[in-house]
């Protein structure tokens, strides 16, 4: 399927559903299927109370499961509430290397009403894997989700 059909693909796919761990799950399929050259995609939840992010659904190896907000890339897109699309993770300072063949990384936090929900992560073992425009995609892919969470 062409990328910027993602959206379009997930809309229907959740069209009705309100299960937030089935949405999840099935949006994190959907782009472990679509996507090349990658080797972890998928979902952070934030508790508030905790501060931390705690992992969801995925596809990809075994990951850590409780991010504090601020910690690595994913923590720190949380945060500061921004996509971070990081080239090379090596130089990221504080970055949490769950799977030692990860290069590079995009983070999309899911933001609703001003809300902070979780982060939508992606990582894959080469360099510099995500362009501008893999961003514009995954950020209108984000836009679709948080509509049926
Ligand atoms: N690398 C992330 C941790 C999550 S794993 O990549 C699945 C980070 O630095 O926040």
């Amino acid at each position: 399927m062409p990328l910027p059909f993602l959206a379009t693909q997930l809309d229907a796919l959740l069209d009705g559903e309100t299960n937030l761990i089935a949405n999840l799950s099935n949006a994190s399929a959907l782009l472990n299927q679509n996507l090349s050259d990658i080797n972890w995609v998928g979902f952070y939840l934030y508790d508030q109370k905790q501060q931390t992010l705690h992992l969801g659904p995925f596809q990809g190896k075994v990951a850590c499961m409780h991010i504090p907000l601020g910690s690595g890339v994913c923590g720190t897109s949380a945060l500061n509430k921004k996509i971070l699309r990081v080239a090379n993770v090596h130089e990221f300072d504080g970055h949490i290397a769950c799977d030692s063949a990860s290069n590079s990384e995009i983070v999309i936090p899911l933001i609703k009403d001003g809300k902070l929900l979780g982060v939508l992560d992606i990582d894959s073992p080469s360099f510099n894997r995500f362009s501008a425009q893999d961003e514009e995609i995954l950020k209108a892919f984000v836009l679709v989700l948080l509509k049926h969470i």
